[in-house]
């Protein structure tokens, strides 16, 4: 997690993003994807693999992780770090939730 953020901002319902699933949101140049695991926790990564900039938030959700659409690789979702022999980290921010709405820390 990222501990520089206090600025938290609304980006929809959880109830838009599909379990097992993500929905992005733009800022600035950057695309973040929202994670909603099967048990409803949820996680922030820019939306870059960190092997070939992969989009993340097409892949499968599963275990705490993703699995990358392009290669496989396996990015855990709390630490955005390649998972088994693979190197590599994608950078990730704080999510939280207030009621149903997903509040971003950026
Ligand atoms: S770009 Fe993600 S595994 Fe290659």
């Amino acid at each position: 997690m990222n501990i520089r953020s206090t600025n938290w901002i609304p980006v929809g319902s959880i109830h838009d993003i599909p379990r097992q699933g993500a929905r992005c949101v733009k800022h600035g140049e950057m695309t973040i994807a929202i994670f909603r695991t099967a048990d409803d926790r949820l996680f922030a990564l820019e939306d870059r693999c960190p092997h070939r900039n992969g989009p993340l938030s097409q892949g499968i959700v599963h275990d705490g992780c993703v699995t990358c659409p392009l290669h496989n690789w396996v990015i855990s979702l709390e630490t955005g770090r390649a998972q088994g022999a693979d190197e590599g980290q994608t950078a990730t921010f704080p999510v939280r939730l207030e009621g149903d709405t997903v509040l971003l820390g950026l």
